[in-house]
């Protein structure tokens, strides 16, 4: 992201017919969903389905993204910078069990949780959201898992609670580039501010496709931000920390004037480097205009009311 312009980002390319569909369409239920059912299966050896994933009226109308798309186009730096190699390197290397998720920071009850049980006391749901890349391009993604804000109210935040930082795995000997790329302040961390931690679009995914999340897409856990750009998607956590000031990030770190905190898609504010009015859908060859919110407007605008987002982008 921060060293290479995206191959995809190329001006030449020509605006499409407005192609896609209302924002309205995000509660309107469909067949979207579970078209996935044809491909299932293809994803890697290691994947497991899972059972009793209940049905939610998170889903977009829209073509999903193929599941080797999904699961072969990823950016993962731990394994590198090339889209394609998170899929051959990841695998085998990352060892998703035993795994354990630590709250800790502003709360009544900080814990260190088996990443099943972590998820367990909520239904498993299927959403089908929406995936903007801050380098232009996009997916549609059925994803599952529970949605973020019960599980963080497990752990009781405190008033002092005013963010949620996120943290992957630090482990060269799971995530190789930790130990080679040493440009980036390892380990990947993200944040949010809580009320949109608690925001009910809020997820954290343990599957896509209905199996579990194979290696180079997070496993066995990642938060997925639909309204966000997808770098606030931290994959494969093992803390959550509720703090009190904004927390680092990996991105804002090594690039503030690039990568802001908030990072809500946001068509009119481009990127210093290449134009966020349009993006790529992978699959597609024409591109298609970036909706705000990522579509998602309606759902989230009111957490941003009275903000201005060219400065807090
Ligand atoms: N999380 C970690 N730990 N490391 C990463 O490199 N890349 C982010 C995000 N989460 C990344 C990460 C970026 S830039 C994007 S666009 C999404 O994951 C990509 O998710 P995907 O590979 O499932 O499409």
């Amino acid at each position: 992201m921060l060293i290479r312009r995206p191959p995809d980002v190329r001006p030449s390319e020509i605006t499409p017919q407005s192609s896609y569909l209302s924002r309205r369409n995000l509660l309107a239920g469909g067949a979207a969903a579970f078209a996935w059912a044809a491909t299932a299966g293809a994803n890697p050896a290691s994947a497991e389905s899972l059972d009793k994933v209940a049905k939610s009226s998170f889903v977009v109308d829209e073509k999903l993204t193929s599941l080797e798309d999904v699961t072969h186009y990823n950016n993962f730096y731990e394994y590198s910078i090339d889209k394609d190699q998170p899929a051959r390197l990841a695998p085998g290397r990352l060892k998703p069990r035993p795994w354990t998720v630590k709250v800790e920071g502003e709360c009544g009850k900080p814990g260190v949780v088996d990443v099943d049980d972590f998820v367990r006391h909520s239904a498993l749901e299927e959403r089908v959201y929406r995936h903007r890349c801050v380098e232009a391009w996009s997916m549609v993604i059925p994803w599952v898992g529970v949605p973020l804000g019960p599980v963080l109210q497990r752990f009781e935040p405190g008033s002092k609670a005013k963010y949620v930082a996120f943290q992957t795995l630090l482990d060269a000997e799971q995530m190789p580039e930790q130990r080679t790329s040493l440009i980036y302040p390892w380990p990947y961390t993200e944040g949010l501010r809580l009320d949109e931690a608690m925001h009910p679009l809020a997820f954290l995914a343990v599957g896509l496709y209905g199996e579990t999340l194979p290696a180079q897409s997070g496993a066995p856990i990642r938060l997925v931000v639909p309204w966000k750009y997808g770098f606030k998607s931290i994959k494969s956590i093992v803390a959550i920390r509720f703090v009190e000031q904004q927390p680092p990030t990996l991105w804002n770190a090594l690039a503030p004037s690039e990568y802001g905190f908030y990072s809500n898609v946001n068509p009119t504010v481009d990127h210093p480097r290449w134009s966020q009015a349009k993006e790529r859908r992978i699959g597609e060859f024409l591109k298609r205009p970036t909706l705000m919110f990522n579509g998602y407007g309606e759902q989230v605008a009111g957490l941003y009311a009275g903000m201005d987002l060219n400065r807090d982008f």
